[in-house]
């Protein structure tokens, strides 16, 4: 997500809607171009990065990475003079042009620093450096570079050692490398990371399962890949296989939690490969992470790290891993352009999951997945601003991708499948295969993929989608009447049996619980009327020990529901739940509830400053954009 927070947002699009509004009178100058990635100072038209050598020290005490990038960059434009790299809050020694047989120092310089892009530093260019040439930067990070988290051994599911890790997606792999952090531009890198003897580093590149603690590590990533995807991690990290080219790094303490809950993970990946071609990538691990984690799975590239609150010992959350493998094909292999384009890494992996996850389970689990999507969708869109609600909205710096909730992803699937069954479910997997491999290593922009949407779909004769039609979906606000609502028997009954029951026509005992997946259960809770009583309420909660699951998605639904109702009897469990998860996705939605159900702001807050300090600053930077903003 890119740093903003929400109050600031809403008052800049506020200005942004006033601008425009007075535009047919003040002719307001508007150059937004839909295929400029905003969100980087870096001038990749006139050079560009081919490759990376990283060699960092990884300092716990003084929580730093300390050490040298050696870009090494191609001129595109002869004329031209500076370098402008991505940078935040890193401190540069020096930096140095290596030519073929000499080498020189560069002059170089911080610009004005920007809330959202870090600060750009300006390299002179010596004339004589020639159409390729390396670039040297001694450097260290900042204990706050936004994308690194230093854990504390008490943080950690062992308790004894510290822990690192990155999350450089979407705008923060400048806040540990300074570097062109931009999706447009592709390199290889490789690495030399230098930790405490008895840790063990992983990168999202060549980990290999043998490799005996040493303290020096060397990592070579062959496959170019966008800035967003560098990735570093270094823990008590300990190896267990899944399969021949799949497996888990984690903490000992989690290791066989975690071979069990991914056991599928071998299976996804074959089956992936046999619905859109190769995987690209070599090998295929997980990496399992503290609570902190602020995200529930982030695709980096040969290793997704993972939260562990999908640990719930029934594999019934692990549709996360299947797309964050699915993110193999769509985002990593074809990326988005820009960040305004995300929804052809998010929507489209998105789809490509539930399509994992109906053949490697059930159409009816992934049907219920698909309805719950849908309600959250139905959600996003009672809170997003018109102008965002389109799959490629107008994005630049003053705008976050915070600001679509999930409409990238939910209105992006929702898309696919209505291709899917316009054209049949053959024909699109057979376009999306050509897809994949078209533009393999490239970039996509919305308006490329419409492109060569209309040329291999929409203009054979006969065509059930015109290009207008599928305009709609990109970019008009809301859902167009194409779209086919997702249904699921199972959860039909679920919210029947809610209203029955809330409605005292039938028992608790009588609601077959103990036969439902969480994903029915989830919708239970939801399908609840608002003026259920606290004593419903708490025969609920004491029937199901909805206060004591075991499973963090229910428990997210419950307390969501326990702060919006106010039922107190379960204020204390709920602490527990925010203490004990810090993925995002988990907690601010409960806070959110909490600080707007007239009563309880300030004990939100105060919950809040007590857990903070376990929180990733992504997850508290959620957390607090709905605890004090003024509304
Ligand atoms: N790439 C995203 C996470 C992300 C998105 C990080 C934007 C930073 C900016 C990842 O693949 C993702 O979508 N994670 C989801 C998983 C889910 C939708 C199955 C999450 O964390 O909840
Ligand atoms: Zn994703």
């Amino acid at each position: 997500m890119l740093r903003k927070s929400f109050p600031t947002l809403f008052a800049l699009i506020a200005t942004i809607l006033i601008v425009s509004s007075c535009s047919n009178e003040e002719e307001v100058v508007d150059n937004y171009d839909p295929a400029r990635d905003y969100f980087t100072f870096a001038n990749t038209e006139h050079f560009i990065t081919e490759h990376l050598v990283l060699d960092l020290n990884v300092d716990f005490e003084s929580e730093e990475l300390r050490g040298f990038a050696m870009l090494s960059m191609r001129r595109l434009n002869s004329e031209a003079t500076e370098i402008v790299l991505d940078t935040r809050d890193l401190t540069i020694a020096s930096a140095a042009f290596l030519m073929e047989d000499s080498s020189a120092s560069a002059a170089f310089s911080f610009g004005e620093s920007h809330e959202t892009l870090g600060t750009p530093l300006h390299i002179v260019v010596p004339a004589d450096v020639g159409e390729q040439f390396d670039l040297m930067i001694e450097y260290k990070t900042s204990p706050q570079s936004t994308a690194l988290q230093w854990l504390p051994p008490e943080l950690t599911a062992g308790g004894k050692h510290p822990l690192m890790f990155s999350q450089s997606q979407a705008v923060h792999a400048r806040s540990w490398v300074p570097l062109q952090d931009t999706p447009a531009i592709r390199i290889t890198y490789e690495a030399t990371v230098r930790t405490p003897e008895s840790l063990l580093a992983v990168m999202s590149a060549d980990n290999d399962p043998l490799t005996a603690r040493s303290g020096e590590y060397h990592f070579n990533m062959p496959q170019p890949i966008p800035s967003y995807l560098l990735a570093i991690a270094v823990g008590n990290l300990y190896f267990a296989p899944l399969g021949e080219e799949t497996g888990i790094y984690t903490e000992p303490e989690l290791l066989d939690a975690s071979v069990y809950e991914f056991a599928d993970t071998q299976a996804m990946l074959e089956q992936a490969e046999a619905m859109y071609g190769p995987y690209e990538w070599g090998r295929y691990d997980l990496l399992v992470l503290p609570p902190s984690f602020p995200y529930g799975g982030m695709e980096n590239p040969r290793l997704s790290f993972i939260t562990p609150s999908l640990l719930a010992g029934d594999r019934s959350l692990v549709s996360v891993i299947a797309h964050e493998l699915a993110h193999s094909w769509s985002g990593n292999l074809v990326t988005n352009a820009t960040w305004r384009d995300g929804w052809l890494n998010e929507g489209m992996t998105s789809y490509f999951e539930s399509r994992l996850m109906e053949v490697i389970y059930d159409v009816k689990r992934v049907d219920e997945e698909r309805v719950l999507m849908y309600r959250e969708l139905l959600l996003d869109l009672e809170r997003v601003p018109e102008h965002m609600q389109a799959l490629a909205p107008r994005l630049d710096d003053t705008t976050s991708e915070d600001f679509q909730g999930g409409i990238h992803y939910s209105k992006g699937q929702l898309f696919l499948e209505f291709l899917e069954k316009a054209f049949g479910r053959e024909t699109f997997d057979a376009f999306l295969t050509s897809y994949f491999q078209e533009f393999a290593f490239g970039t996509i922009t919305t308006e490329k993929f419409m492109d060569y949407l209309e040329a291999n779909l929409l203009s054979e004769e006969g065509s059930p989608v015109t290009r207008e039609q599928a305009e709609q979906w990109t970019y008009q606000p809301g859902l167009p009447d194409s779209v086919t609502i997702p249904t699921s028997e199972n959860l039909d009954t679920a919210e029947a049996l809610a209203h029955a029951w809330a409605g005292s026509e039938i028992d608790l005992a009588a609601v077959p619980v103990q036969d439902w997946s969480p994903q029915a259960t989830i919708h239970f809770i939801n399908s609840l009327p608002a003026d259920l009583s606290g004593d419903m309420l708490g025969e609920l909660d004491s029937g199901w020990g909805l206060s004591e699951t075991t499973n963090a998605e229910i428990g997210r639904t419950w307390f969501i529901q326990v702060a919006t109702r106010r039922y107190t009897d379960a204020y204390e469990r709920m602490e527990a739940h925010l203490n004990r998860f810090g993925r995002g996705r988990l907690i601010a939605p409960v806070y959110g509830a909490l600080a707007s159900n007239g009563k309880d702001r300030e004990l939100a807050q105060q919950i809040f400053e007590r857990a903070r300090g376990a929180y990733h600053p992504i997850t508290a930077g959620w957390i607090e954009s709905g605890l004090y903003k003024s509304d």
